[in-house]
This record gives structure tokens, sequence and C-alpha cells, in this order.
């Protein structure tokens, strides 16, 4: 895990590289999805927050369309491009991310120039907490400041959603990119993903005298490979079948005259969908009314649903989660797209030290890797440092 850079020290190592001061420096976070999972791009109900780990990037705009990209961290070394000629999928490790945001706001018309850009990162990368949207969330920001572009954060959100879907290559929704943007402290972000609709919810676990957990099994994913489509196309084949434009509009009572209409496979599909959407508000009218320690047992039930019918956990998963219930979790699930990363469990503050010995002697038992455990807290989304 990298520890962050200061800002100072952000700044001073990116003249060092590239000879000028930046323009200035930005971050964005990464997020963990509280619950509401593949219900985004079905137009249905997420509810994320930002959390206290984030991407920073120190900017510097050029007068020339090179782009010269480093990162502190990983072997990548200094990556050069020209952002004039600019090709999906062919930028490898890191710096597709922010060369999809530029590619993607060409899309839209705007002329990017060229950039220097120095990343620092302390999002785990590839463990499921949106290491990539925390780097694009926090170009895009940089950009749309320096070029007076004039984004609002909806067309960020929609900006990044193309730079991943069609540079990138990963069919993701809009969830992620909208909890760093639009993210707060001590909140949760309730957000209608149908009309990108946003209500900030209270999430303090820690006023609670809860912690939240997040379990990193280690084991990787990628949404740019096939188990991420293949949902996502269920999902399309059973609003087809159910003659609906997304699956947002079945609602659970619906579900029993599905089960008639659809083969067995798209209709756990469906069910996911549907009661996660349904577990979503549910959440939130707790939130707003008993608070944290009353959300426990939806968690545990969208583990299930995701275990279950949507088939994307994986047996490290299914193990953070059992084990961190039996340790005295109040409730615990695996969070971001699946086929591995991290799970999420809500704790007494009390229960910290054994849930994290009692999970790590059982991945140990299994002949896993050892998984990082560490606290997150809602975080603010993403700004501007300097
Ligand atoms: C990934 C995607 C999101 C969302 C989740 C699953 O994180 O980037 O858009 O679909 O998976 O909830």
């Amino acid at each position: 895990m990298n520890v962050p850079l200061g800002t100072t020290e952000l700044r001073s190592r990116f003249e060092a590289v590239f000879g000028a001061a930046p323009d200035g420096v930005w971050q964005a976070p990464g997020r963990v999805n509280l619950i509401g999972e593949h219900t985004d791009y079905n137009e249905g109900f997420v509810l994320p927050f930002a959390i206290d780990r984030a991407a920073r990037v120190a900017v510097r705009l050029r007068p020339d369309s090179t782009v010269r990209m480093l990162s502190t961290f990983g072997n990548q070394g200094l990556t050069t491009a020209d952002a004039a000629a600019l090709e999906p999928a062919a930028a490898r490790g890191w710096t597709k991310y922010p060369l999809g945001v530029l590619w993607a706001l060409q899309q839209r018309g705007l002329a990017v120039p060229g950039l220097d850009l120095l990343l620092d990162s302390d999002v785990p990368r590839g463990a499921g907490l949106s290491s990539s949207h925390a780097i694009e969330c926090a170009v895009i920001l940089a950009l749309n400041e320096l070029t007076g572009a004039g984004l609002s954060a909806q067309d960020m959100v929609l900006a990044t959603q193309r730079a991943e879907n069609d540079f990138v290559g990963a069919p993701t929704g809009i969830m992620d990119q909208s909890a760093s943007l639009r993210g707060a402290a001590g909140q949760a972000v309730f957000l209608d993903c149908r009309d990108q609709g946003v209500r900030l919810v209270p999430f303090d676990a820690e006023g609670a005298g809860l912690v939240l957990l997040v379990i990193d099994t280690k084991v990787s994913h990628s949404h740019a490979g096939g188990g991420y489509a293949a949902r996502r196309a269920s999902c399309e084949l059973g609003a087809d079948v159910l003659g609906v434009r997304a699956l947002r509009d079945v609602g659970v009572e619906d579900l029993e005259e599905a089960a008639g209409l659809l083969d067995p496979e798209t209709f756990r599909r469906v069910r996911h969908v549907v009661t996660e959407n349904d577990r979503v508000l549910r959440t939130v009218e707790l939130l707003e009314g008993a608070g944290p320690q009353a959300i426990g047992p939806l968690l545990d039930a969208s583990h299930a649903s995701m275990r279950d019918d949507f088939e994307i956990s994986c047996p490290e998963l299914d193990l953070a989660v059992d084990t961190a219930r039996t340790a005295g979790a109040i409730g615990a699930r695996m969070t971001g797209g699946g086929f591995g990363g991290c799970a999420i469990a809500l704790a007494p503050a009390g229960a910290e030290e054994r849930l994290r010995a009692t999970v790590a002697s059982a991945f140990t038992g299994a002949g896993y890797a050892a998984p990082d455990i560490f606290r997150v807290r809602p975080a603010a989304g993403a700004l501007r440092l300097a």
C-alpha cells in the first residue's frame, strides 16, 4: 500500500521530473459501495460512498499535443502519447485511464492539448475500490478546470463512463465516478441511476460505535473480462423478455410472474437486481431513521443474493463474509463488480481486533493469500488541492 505523498512533495517531484511546476494538484477518492450492486446499468439505485483513499494528480498543460505520464508506484516508467492520435484499447497499464479521459473529452468536441501528469494513489489497485475511476475523476476535474470546459458533475460522470466503456473496454455503469465526484464526508451517495439524481444520506458508522472494515481478498478482478459483460447481457435479455426499458421497472411483486417467462438462469439474475434495488431503498430508509446499526441484515441478504442468484462471488469473498459474521460483524457483503476484490464488514468497534485475527487465520487455514484489512470512512468527493 502506498503512503500518499503530501501536496508539496508531489509538486516538487513533478518539477524534478518535468522541469517546471504543475498548474495544480487534484484529488479524487476511491469508493466503497455500501449496497446496490449491478443495479447501476439497470437504471436502478446504488448507495456508495467516497472513501478516505484517493488518487492525486499534478498536471500541467503543454503547448503541443504530447502527453507525458508518470506514477509514484509500479514500474511502468515515463509513458508518452500523442493527444492528437489516441486509439481506444491501445494504451496499457494505468495510463489508459488518463488517456481515456482525454479521448472522451475529444469525443465531446473539446480540444484537449497535451499535458504532463504525475500520479500518486493510495487506493489499492484491482481490488474493487475503483482505483481506475479515482484516476479518471482526478484527471477530468483537472482538465475541466484547466481548459475551461465548463462541464457539470453529470457531464463528467458521463464522460468518464465513456472513457471506461469505449476506450478502456469495460462496460461499466455510472456508480463509481458518481461516488468519487459527488461524495461527502460522513455521507453515502444515494444515486438514482435513471436520472442521476443524488441525495446524500448520513452514514456515520463510527458515531454509532461501529467500524466499516474493508477486507481485500487480493483476488484480482477486471471488468474488461467476460463475467461482468455476461451479467450485463443477462440483465438486458431479462428486460427484453419482460418488455421493460430496464430492470429498474420490475418490482419485487412482479417476480412470480417473471419466473414463468424467463429461463432459470436469467430469472436468478433478474431476481438479484430487483431485490437489490429494494434493499437499497430499505437501507436508505433505515440510515435516515434507525441508523447504521439497523442495516446489517440487508448487507447479509445482498451478499447471499450475489453469491446465489447473480453468481459473482468467489470462495475467498464468501470466506471473508462468513468469517466476519462469526467474529461479530453485524452485516457483511462483497462490494463492487465481483469475481474477486473486497468484502466489507460492519462491526462493533470492540469486535475489530477479533474480526481481523479471525479472518486472517481463516485465510491462512484455507491456504489463501493473507488479506489486507483496513477501516474506511465516508470522505469528501473530488477536489482541487493546490
Ligand atoms: C463496477 C462498475 C460499476 C458497477 C459495479 C457493480 O464497480 O464499475 O459501474 O456496475 O461494478 O455494482
